[in-house]
């Protein structure tokens, strides 16, 4: 198919936003076509805002602690000494506080020195002059030694189960060494398109079962040993020997251990686990983060979309599927992949509870592949994009979470248990436990200057959007704190719990980052155009512009610089346009210098703490791409472009090693645009030929570190 390299218009501005529609229906099962799941009537802002929104005829809707910094911020530490699982030979040998090369410094202030790259349209990875990059493994390299090699017309469910799955996002690189030269890749593949999958496509009704199950397969993480290229920021698999740690998970036969409170409870019993605590399966898994103890949290986010049968589910139930976008008003919603055709568990008229068993946050330990992943009940139930954890100064540690609806909420989650610092097998086996029991907590937002919020996106007369805050507390252990739920209730319908307590109604919150160097915490609010319609809820200070299209960063300080406490200040430091657009806004910083960003999405650090930015579904007409800025200091608001990615795909998993000399990026759904398929392909990278996503390293030409 080499010979037909066409490409097909770009889209924008369907009923999805700018959203390809065949992005809409494969990854978020058509989100927008069914109502805002969140219909709750809380006060989400002081009683200034309220009344105003209330005038205005709308609905009333209603210092951081223990741095271990490793190759990945606080990631590589405690795993020197980890006892050997029996498939593993080596212990990885990465002291405590070593990551590749130097530990991170500097807070967040370093310029950027790379030449930012302009907006465009090429069908290829664009990097700035200076860099270089290369595909690292793509949709069906070879995982699992023995891997059959990738057959695009005999595709089979037990290959793709040896093979790297489809359409990654999350990526993480866990050090295996001192010497900065082998790493684990750890990698999301959040969901499939079988448009682009399977040559003459023939519709989703008439996919063969085989063919579902080898979708399912495509689902779930990766786990890769990685090589440096001697001398340079390049990394490759690892191609020969017995690559003990190399690990698929997936959607079709992994089994997942349930934890903490809601596990055993009566919403997750189904048939097949009539005792509620064990799992087949992860889906959706979007971003997530490395933990400081080595392991690796996943989102399941738009779970929705795999299940059918709502309409026959248990009246009671219905509210609570609703919630979570699982439409109960037919038996196949629009963008709906019924996969109950290859296993009944996804019809819930058959099985009502399999549902409440997707929508938690995973954590795999890629150093022990025979360890099975668990799913964390204590964290909550949304559609969770990822989780992101530091140690707090008294030791607790800390998971930041957004959950990706239009008005839904961000969350943290405070262990019970402290982390153990070190690298002995008893620490490990401690700080593994760490995300099972603790404190739920859902923000609420005040505002500075609520009656100057307009929805226009103006700059109040103080100069900033930004306000005070505070966590609410959902649930402790066992205990809840929502009147009429318990503990478990709470924790399987977090969604109905944060309606319950008043939350704040966000735009769209993605990636929820800490940076390990400051303390402070970074939300992408990715964008919502309902935002301010007939019946929504109306602009806030948080959420300043109505219709809003191309999303903002909030930062969020917690007080005393706690990441333990119970308020905090924040603030939005980038208003994401083009900076021509008198709307948005950059920290002040002079906008002619800045590159125009729209839709940010995942979030990131570098090892100077300069903050990096991937963007999802650019409304600006140009590709979606991976930007940074520093956060602190003079150059607080210089945003610059510094990749863009193929047609129709979007930037996923920004990952910056703790040498600063290699940026990963995955380059998630190339070529999904509407009208695509094998043949016809919108994109052809990157091989030349049909589209495949796949994962990118990008590195300094002179061996220097990457962006400073
Ligand atoms: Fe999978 Fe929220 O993006
Ligand atoms: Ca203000
Ligand atoms: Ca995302």
């Amino acid at each position: 198919m080499s010979d037909r390299p066409r490409l097909l218009p770009l889209l924008t501005g369907n009923r999805h936003g700018t959203r390809d529609a065949m992005t809409c229906l494969y990854r978020c099962g058509n989100a927008c076509d069914h109502p805002v799941p969140n219909t709750s009537d809380n006060a989400y802002f002081g009683d200034v805002v309220n009344a105003e929104v209330s005038r205005r005829g709308v609905v009333r809707a209603g210092a951081v602690g223990a741095l271990v910094l490793g190759f990945g911020g606080a990631a590589a530490g405690a795993l020197a000494g980890a006892a050997p699982a029996a498939a593993a030979p080596t212990t990885p040998d990465v002291p405590e506080g070593f990551g590749f090369g130097r530990p991170g410094t500097g807070v967040g202030s370093g310029a950027l020195t790379f030449k930012p790259i302009p907006p465009n349209k090429l069908d290829t990875l664009v990097v700035p002059n200076g860099y270089d990059h290369a595909v690292v493994i793509k949709w069906g390299d070879p995982v699992l030694p023995g891997a059959p090699e990738f057959n695009l017309h005999h595709q089979t469910a037990a290959a793709q189960s040896k093979q790297f799955g489809y359409n990654n996002d999350f990526v993480g690189v866990l050090p295996l060494d001192k010497q900065g030269r082998r790493a684990l890749l750890v990698v999301n593949h959040e969901y499939t398109n079988e448009d682009l999958m399977f040559p003459a496509f023939p519709g989703l009704d008439a996919l063969s079962a085989e063919q579902l199950r080898t979708a399912m397969a495509a689902h779930g993480m990766s786990v890769v040993e990685l090589e440096r290229v001697a001398g340079t920021g390049q990394w490759k698999p690892v191609d020969n020997g017995r690559r003990p740690y190399n690990r698929r998970v997936t959607a079709l036969s992994t089994k997942f251990d349930l934890t903490g409170p809601a596990a055993g409870s009566a919403w997750l019993k189904t048939a097949a686990d009539p005792k509620g605590r064990t799992v087949v399966g992860t889906l959706n898994n979007c971003s997530g983060g490395v933990t400081p103890w080595g392991t690796v949290l996943s989102g399941e986010e738009n779970f929705n979309q795999y299940f059918v049968g709502a309409d026959a589910a248990p009246a009671d139930l219905k509210p609570k599927l609703d919630r979570y976008g699982i439409t109960t008003a037919s038996r196949y919603p629009s963008g709906s992949r019924k996969w109950e055709r290859a296993d009944e568990r996804f019809d819930l008229a058959k099985h009502p509870n399999e549902a409440h068993r997707f929508g938690w946050i995973v954590e795999i330990d890629p150093f022990d592949p025979e360890s099975r992943p668990r799913k964390h009940t204590a964290m909550g139930r949304l559609k969770h994009e990822g989780a992101n954890v530091i140690v707090a100064r008294d030791g607790h540690v800390v998971a930041y979470m957004g959950d990706d609806e239009r008005f839904d909420y961000l969350y943290k989650f405070v262990s019970d248990k402290k982390f153990l610092k070190g690298n002995s097998w008893a620490a490990r086996k401690h700080n593994l436990t760490l995300l099972e029991s603790g404190t739920l907590y859902v923000a609420q937002l005040d505002q500075t200057s609520a009656a100057e919020i307009d929805g226009t996106g103006k700059l109040p007369a103080d100069g900033a959007f930004n306000g005070r805050g505070r966590w609410i507390k959902l649930v402790s252990g066992n205990r809840s704190f929502v009147d009429g739920m318990t503990a478990a209730d709470v924790l399987t319908f977090t969604r109905l719990a944060g309606d319950k307590v008043g939350a704040t109604k966000m735009d769209r919150p993605e990636d929820v980052e800490p940076s390990h160097l400051t303390g402070k915490v970074y939300v992408a609010l990715t964008n919502n155009t309902d935002r301010g319609k007939a019946g929504k809820a109306a602009a806030d200070e948080a959420n300043p512009r109505n219709a809003n299209k191309h999303g903002q960063i909030l930062e969020l300080v917690e007080d005393r610089n706690d990441n333990t406490a119970e308020t905090f200040a924040w603030s939005l430091p980038i208003v994401c346009g083009d900076p021509t657009d008198p709307s948005t806004f950059f920290a002040g910083y002079d906008k002619a210098t800045v590159s125009p960003i729209s839709c940010p999405d995942n979030v990131a650090f570098d090892a100077t703490g300069n903050l990096w930015i991937s963007t999802d579904g650019n409304a600006l007409g140009s590709n979606d791409g991976l930007f940074a800025t520093a956060v602190e200091g003079p150059e607080r608001g210089h945003l610059k472009q510094f990749l863009t990615v193929p047609i129709g795909a979007e930037t996923c998993g920004p990952f910056i090693t703790g040498d600063n000399r290699s940026v990963f990026v995955a380059v998630q759904h190339p070529g999904e645009i509407t009208g695509a398929s094998v043949e016809n392909p919108a994109s052809n990278w990157p091989d030349g030929d049909y589209a495949k996503p796949g994962v990118v390293v990008t590195w300094r030409l002179d061996g220097g570190p990457v962006g400073s």
